[in-house]
């Protein structure tokens, strides 16, 4: 199978997914899979590279030179007849991409286009995904448990901040996240505890996105877990973040060294764990996934009673994140869940 490797791409998580391409381009039996890299530049330049012949020594191998446009890419994905320098038409396509142009159906929609099969899901699973404010919307509608939130566009902000901030007192209180709507690592997100860091926390996140949800501050354990399949869904064991120094897990203690740590399993009651395994795919089901997520909740401190914080369509994948350190705990190593990946979108 020749299976096209997408990273890089126009989002705040571009350096994320360097590491998640060098991390599976690796790890993928090269045996069983012709591996075409696609780098996406971070003005948005696509680049088709040759046919990867062995393990990549830098990730900085992956920072392709030669330049093409995302419509060259394309048309020699539609031209199967016509070899090109990446070779053939790819069976499937691996989009290791995270945020917005990635992760959010635009480039789904692409292969959609192209008639490609591609790893994840859909063009509307992974555009509800990517807007944590219709992400939210559809819990709701599913009786799905999450923190209270409200939206603000910048419409909104720019013309009448104090009732916002006002709203923002009245119906969420403190402490509060403030988040772009689209977004993700914890980029441009803050904790808030006063109206003068809401005022400024707002301002800061209208820099990347038009669109702010606030969220209810929960107090409780922070739990991720896996997802994975098409209708008939697996679950992998939870684990747990213990973040170290940071008031929230935000960018750097997701990725510095010794900032956080994972506890794989998680220590559940079996109570909160059924409950977690249910609640995980319903909220899979609720927003018409398919493939993979990982699920973010919290544990409630005054009721043990599952939160759901968010679901992440292309969760981060290097050999130490936690999507694929809780398959592994699960009893599917990196690369068996990399083909499981495949086969899924291939299905
Ligand atoms: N958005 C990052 C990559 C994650 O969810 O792991
Ligand atoms: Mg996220």
């Amino acid at each position: 199978k020749t299976v096209a490797v997408l990273y890089g791409g126009k989002s705040t998580e571009y350096e994320i997914s360097l590491l998640t391409a060098f991390s599976v381009i690796n790890a993928i039996d090269l045996e069983k899979y012709r591996v075409l890299p696609v780098y996406i530049r971070q003005d948005g330049r696509w680049i088709a590279g040759g046919e990867i012949n062995g393990k990549l020594a830098y990730k900085d191998q992956l920072l392709l030179k030669e330049d093409t446009t995302v419509e060259a890419a394309a048309e020699h994905w539609l031209a199967p007849s016509a070899p090109t320098s990446a070779g053939t038409r790819p069976d499937i396509v691996f989009p290791l991409l995270h945020g917005p142009n990635g992760e959010d159906g635009t480039v789904q929609g692409l292969f959609e286009l192209l008639n490609i099969a591609y790893v994840g899901s859909g063009v509307a699973g992974s555009s509800v995904g990517m807007d944590k404010v219709l992400m939210k919307d559809v819990f709701a509608a599913h009786n799905i448990p999450g923190p209270n939130y409200l939206s603000i566009s910048r419409f909104e902000w720019e013309n009448d901040a104090p009732s916002m901030i006002l709203k923002v007192k009245n119906s969420i209180g403190y402490p509060c996240f403030v988040k772009p709507a689209n977004g993700g690592s914890s980029v441009g997100i803050s904790k808030c505890v006063s109206e003068t860091e809401l005022s400024s926390a707002i301002t800061d996140a209208f820099l990347y996105d038009t669109k702010v949800i606030i969220e209810e501050g929960i107090s409780g354990r922070e739990v991720e877990i896996g997802v994975i399949g098409n209708h008939d869904l697996s679950v992998s064991v939870p684990g747990e973040i213990i973040t170290k120094n940071a008031a929230f897990y935000d960018y750097q203690s997701k990725y510095q060294e010794g900032e956080s740590t994972l506890v794989i399993p998680a220590d559940l009651s079996d109570k909160v764990k059924a409950e977690l395994e249910e609640t995980a795919k319903r909220a899979f089901t609720a927003l018409n996934l398919s493939g993979l997520a990982r699920v973010d909740v919290f544990v409630r401190e005054k009721d043990q009673r599952v939160i759901v914080n968010e679901v992440n369509t292309m969760p981060g994948f290097t050999q130490f994140s936690m999507f694929p350190l809780l398959w592994q705990h699960t009893g599917l190593p990196y690369q068996r869940l990399i083909e499981k990946l495949i086969d899924l979108g291939i299905e």
